[in-house]
């Protein structure tokens, strides 16, 4: 089922009330030409320009998911919104954790809100909000670009939604957690060579040594020290 709203707050947080109202069919999206108070992560904004974006949310019930293997829906809706994208060309790579980037601008976010009770995966809400048509960004978010940036071509936003959703469902229902554990390595924003990053002990270069089970970073520093980061504990430096 599609829900098109002319506006609404946040498709999250609107998909997220209906949920608990009502049942709600999974793969259930709710997309909207504008969104008054769009979230980002690390509590953060959502900017988009009405119209000219893609900005969405869709329901799932991983209950075969354990808790603790959470992060492996993140790796799905990461790496379906990139088979969508990468037929658009390339460049594209997920910042992890799930943060879409082509080149070093980013073009997509993602705010997956999940819901456990005990230890069953009930409910997930994954929100998208995808840079399309947009050409002058005014937020001060720090990299954006769009696909009409990139591709110098106007892009139907309903066609791209279809596309989108059909790409997440064939990573959710692929089955082989190992396979894409290695696809989402694959395609890893700077999974090659030193960069700056900062933890809460200041500056330092490192490699990508891998992912964690859990999702935490994993890093090699110059002196091949290992260090291992949850999300918010460390931040890349880009530029
Ligand atoms: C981020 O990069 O910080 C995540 C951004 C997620 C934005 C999308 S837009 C659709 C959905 N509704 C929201 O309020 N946020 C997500």
């Amino acid at each position: 089922m599609m829900i098109r709203l002319k506006e609404t707050e946040s498709t999250n947080t609107y998909l997220k009330q209906l949920l608990s109202r009502q049942a709600v069919e999974e793969w259930t999206v709710v997309v909207t030409d504008s969104q008054t108070a769009g979230r980002g992560q690390r509590g953060n904004n959502w900017e988009a320009e009405p119209g000219k974006n893609l900005t969405f949310s869709l329901v799932l019930y991983p209950r075969h998911i354990p808790p603790s293997r959470q992060f492996c829906l993140s790796q799905m809706i990461a790496l379906g919104v990139t088979d969508a994208l990468q037929k658009f060309g390339s460049g594209f790579s997920v910042k992890w954790p799930n943060d879409i980037y082509w080149n070093d601008q980013k073009i997509a976010g993602i705010l997956i809100e999940n819901e456990i009770i005990g230890s069953t995966f009930e409910s997930a809400v994954a929100g998208i909000g995808l840079n399309v048509n947009q050409e002058i960004f005014r937020s001060p978010a720090p990299n954006p670009v769009s696909l009409k940036q990139i591709t110098g071509i106007e892009i139907d936003l309903s066609a791209l939604l279809t596309d989108i959703v059909e790409c997440i469902r064939k990573r959710y229902y692929e089955g082989n957690t190992e396979a894409l554990h290695r696809n989402y390595l694959q395609m890893l924003f700077r999974k090659e060579g030193m960069y700056p990053y900062r933890d809460r002990n200041g500056l330092f270069y490192a490699s990508l040594s891998g992912i964690g089970e859990e999702g935490h970073l994993i890093l090699e520093t110059e002196n091949h020290e290992i260090r291992k980061y949850a999300f918010k504990e460390i931040s890349y430096i880009l530029k």
